[in-house]
């Protein structure tokens, strides 16, 4: 984890080689984003859940061999009563840019978390959610792919700090106590039409750069002054299209399940990301079409592009992201289609 790419198996007795029986699985979060979508799937794998639900709103998905739990990850005492018969625990839970909140929810509740693991001793497996936020993404020169080895460099802001706090946290209880953990560094988790409402103008809009900040020349301006949708191209200076990379929520669900008991996971962080990195032009260009939209390039300077090494969770989990930039616009259009309506969420990202 951090600048080792694992921590030695030898140095605990929980990690590496043991074998594990997990049946019964905490998850925080469990109303989040990811946790409403890999709720279900761990139900119908057979795993027992225990859903940490919070009292914001996000309502925890019902459903057999789900039991649902209301708390607060800031109450010192729950930590301890939520492992007490669990196998092994999924933290998910957390806020996002939030200076008020972070070190409570997301700082404090890990260690609670992993402090209770740490007392009770017989939870066999911890998987923390990290990001990519960690390593900066775009918001660094990135002239190598970010493998897991990249060191913690969040950009900055209040949640990737809390992203490298946290593993540090997970790294230390793996390195003190043997505390058998697997980090999971999901890139950004796309979910119902996020990938347009993130590369259009027309509101909502999601996730950065956020296109009105760039506008420079009056063409620009006046798509958002008559409210006229176009699809953005994120371009550089010299004129080439930004390259990034995000991951969809089914592909984010796929490596929990595969990290969940496999011992060869416990004690390694692991990229979570899409099949490929994708250019701003080619998404653009096929929203574009889909949409019969016109594209409107916006310069952002402070924009590097970054690409998502994922050789080891490919060849260490079996890992087989299956859903490209491309699939994941058809199934947010399809959602559109479907006169579904996007979740309000508190935490938005
Ligand atoms: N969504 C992404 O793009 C993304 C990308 C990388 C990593 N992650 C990480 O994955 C994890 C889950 O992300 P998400 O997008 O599902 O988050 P989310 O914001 O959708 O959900 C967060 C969950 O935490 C719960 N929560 C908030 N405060 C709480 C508290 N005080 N006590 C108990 N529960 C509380 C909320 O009720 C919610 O269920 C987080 O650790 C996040 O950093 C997410």
């Amino acid at each position: 984890m951090s600048d080792r790419e694992s921590i030695s198996a030898t140095e605990g007795k929980n990690t590496g080689d043991m074998s594990m029986n997990i049946k019964n699985v905490l998850v925080t979060g469990a109303g989040g984003k990811i946790g409403r979508a890999v709720l279900p799937e761990l139900a119908k794998a057979g795993y027992a859940v225990r859903a940490l639900e919070y009292t914001d709103g996000l309502a925890v998905p019902q459903g057999e061999n789900i039991e649902v739990i209301v708390g607060d990850l800031r109450d010192p005492s729950l930590a301890r009563r939520l492992i007490a018969d669990m196998d092994a625990v999924i933290h998910l839970g957390n806020v996002k840019e939030n200076k008020e909140l972070f070190l409570d929810t997301n700082i404090k509740g890990t260690f609670y978390l992993l402090d209770a693991c740490k007392e009770a001793g017989h939870i066999q497996q911890y998987i923390q959610a990290g990001s990519d936020a960690r390593a900066g993404i775009y918001y660094y020169p990135q002239p190598i792919p970010i493998d897991e080895n990249h060191r913690h460099s969040g950009y900055p802001g209040y949640y990737p700090l809390s992203k490298v706090l946290e593993e540090v946290l997970c790294e230390q209880y793996q390195i003190m106590y043997q505390t058998p953990i697997t980090i999971l560094r999901f890139s950004w988790v796309h979910d119902e039409d996020d990938i347009l409402a993130h590369v259009t103008l027309a509101e909502p809009r999601l996730g950065v750069p956020v296109w009105r900040d760039w506008a420079r020349t009056p063409e620009q301006k006046a798509y958002f002054e008559s409210g006229q949708d176009a699809v953005a191209c994120l371009v550089h200076a010299d004129g080439s299209a930004g390259q990034r990379h995000i991951v969809g929520i089914r592909d984010v669900v796929q490596s929990i399940l595969l990290a969940l008991g496999n011992p060869t996971a416990v004690g390694e962080a692991f990229n979570v990301s899409g099949p490929s990195p994708f250019g701003y032009d080619v998404l653009a260009n096929y929203v574009a079409e889909k949409l019969d939209l016109p594209v409107v390039r916006f310069e952002v300077t402070e924009f590097h592009d970054f690409f998502i090494e994922m050789s080891k969770s490919r060849s260490v989990l079996g890992f087989h992201p299956e859903y490209d930039i491309f699939r994941i616009v058809d199934d947010a259009i399809r959602f559109r289609q479907e006169g579904k309506t996007r979740t309000v969420w508190p935490y938005p990202g």
